[in-house]
């Protein structure tokens, strides 16, 4: 099946605060989204407290950036994106490349972290990593109850 006869699927999109803190490379940012004929179907901006942090990204409780992690999304607003596209869970990570910039800046330059990324830790995208994340993810910003 190629990716114009598949069914559109959606994938959480977000863009981390240190993007934030620029409009004009928000704005470069969507315009790419854009042009890889991703619709953006819903957005919403938000400044997570550290609770809402901590659940979003409670699978990683034990890991050993977990503070710094969290420390990162609550240290100022953040953009969450809904994408909607066929195969648009796996598409969208391949854009953004994977968790660490430096290493992108070597291996895959055009993506999104190699341009945009600082360190491992501000490393500036989220993706949904499978159609279970991307489901509970999605309905967890989007559901009023949350924010
Ligand atoms: S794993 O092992 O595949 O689950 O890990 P990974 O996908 O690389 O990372 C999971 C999320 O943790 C973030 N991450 C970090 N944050 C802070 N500091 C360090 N060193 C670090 N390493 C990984 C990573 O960006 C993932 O979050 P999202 O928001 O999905 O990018």
């Amino acid at each position: 099946q190629t990716s114009d006869d598949s069914p559109d699927e959606a994938t959480l999109a977000i863009l981390k605060p240190d993007l934030l803190a620029n409009p004009f490379t928000v704005a470069s940012i969507l315009d790419e989204i854009h042009s890889h004929n991703i619709t953006i179907s819903r957005r919403k901006q938000v400044h997570w407290t550290w609770a809402q942090a901590g659940e979003f990204y409670s699978e990683h409780r034990e890991r050993f950036f977990y503070q710094r992690l969290l420390g990162y999304m609550t240290s100022g607003p953040i953009l969450a994106l809904e994408l909607r596209a066929p195969q648009v869970i796996a598409r969208w990570r391949q854009l953004i490349g994977s968790t660490h910039p430096a290493r992108m800046r070597i291996n895959n330059p055009t993506c999104l972290r190699a341009k945009w990324g600082l360190t491992d830790t501000r490393n500036s995208f989220h993706g949904s990593d499978s159609s279970e994340s991307a489901a509970r993810e999605i309905a967890f910003v989007f559901s009023s109850l949350k924010t």
